[in-house]
């Protein structure tokens, strides 16, 4: 699809074709999304819409771009070309006084990028901070929020992934399954309406990877929220998605329900990724 990026730099007003199909707003919007690091494209001119409450599992070979994407909706990678939209604002762009689209001011980065969280292969907890503490931090330094709420919704989220005991603990006293659901509860501290998690299994023992997968499976039936996995777990993706979109050299080479994407996938390429995926578990 054509981006709609003037030659100036700036962003046509219109942000891609009309989708008749799905007359909702999506909560999430990649248009014409391109990312290249020198030679190597990593986004090909990407497009996917994601609707509010959606659970999309994003599969695909090593290298295929899943962590990128998910990066650059954090705006931890910067985009060559095309649009990302969150709730229907564009991130890395904004309007000015004339209402044209200009590159976004950090405010409104920050803005936009605040209904976003994510949950990485590496929890990334800070270590000298007890689990109560690594999920009160950012509510109170980046939300302004008070102490005592900060308090109360840490331990109302550590609750809910089954940590009520370990408040006290530092990360290096938790195992790797406990660390993440720290991790989880930390990015839902800040209220996103799009959780993203990348391979939030990847490093933990098979005993350790059902209790985080049902507690994102927990949270997915209880909240609406928006939810963008990248998973190697086609087991967790065909029963938590909504849609499996499976990724091949930075595009979207196949997408569907998960009935339609493993047990009837179109495309070659899905047929051989599949049944790799199928030998090697
Ligand atoms: N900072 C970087 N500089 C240069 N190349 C990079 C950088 N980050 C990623 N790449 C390259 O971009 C491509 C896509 O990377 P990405 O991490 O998105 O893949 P992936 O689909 O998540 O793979 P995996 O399943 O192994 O995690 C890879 O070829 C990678 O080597
Ligand atoms: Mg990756």
């Amino acid at each position: 699809m054509n981006t709609p990026v003037q030659p100036d730099g700036t962003l046509s007003p219109t942000l891609g074709p009309e989708q008749p199909e799905q007359p909702e707003q999506p909560m999430v919007r990649f248009a014409g999304v391109t990312k290249r690091y020198g030679e190597l494209t990593v986004l090909d001119g990407l497009d996917l819409d994601v609707q509010e409450g959606e659970k999309v599992a994003i599969i695909g070979p090593s290298g295929s771009g899943k962590s990128t994407l998910l990066r650059a909706l954090m705006t931890l990678e910067e985009i060559d070309e095309g649009v990302i939209e969150v709730d229907g604002e564009p991130l890395t762009h904004m309007p000015d006084a004339s209402g044209r689209l200009v590159r976004a001011n950090t405010r409104h980065l920050r803005r936009v990028r605040g209904n976003v969280g994510m949950v990485f292969q590496s929890f990334n907890l800070f270590p000298h901070m007890s689990v109560r503490q690594n999920v009160m931090e950012a509510p109170v330094q980046v939300l302004g929020l008070a102490k005592s709420e900060a308090r109360e919704r840490a331990e109302e989220l550590l609750a809910m992934v089954g940590l009520e005991d370990k408040l006290e603990h530092f990360p290096a006293q938790l195992s790797g399954g406990q660390q993440q659901r720290v991790a989880i509860a930390r990015a839902l501290a800040m209220r996103p309406k799009v959780m993203l998690f990348d391979e939030v299994t990847s490093a933990l023992d098979p005993e350790l990877c059902g209790e985080v997968l049902n507690v994102i499976r927990r949270l997915g039936e209880a909240h609406n929220l928006t939810m963008l996995m990248v998973t190697h777990q086609m087991g967790f993706a065909r029963e938590f998605a909504d849609r499996v979109c499976f990724f091949h050299q930075g595009r979207i080479h196949e997408q569907g329900t998960p009935d339609e994407l493993f047990n009837q996938p179109r495309e070659d390429r899905t047929r051989e990724f599949l049944s790799a995926v199928n030998e090697a578990s």
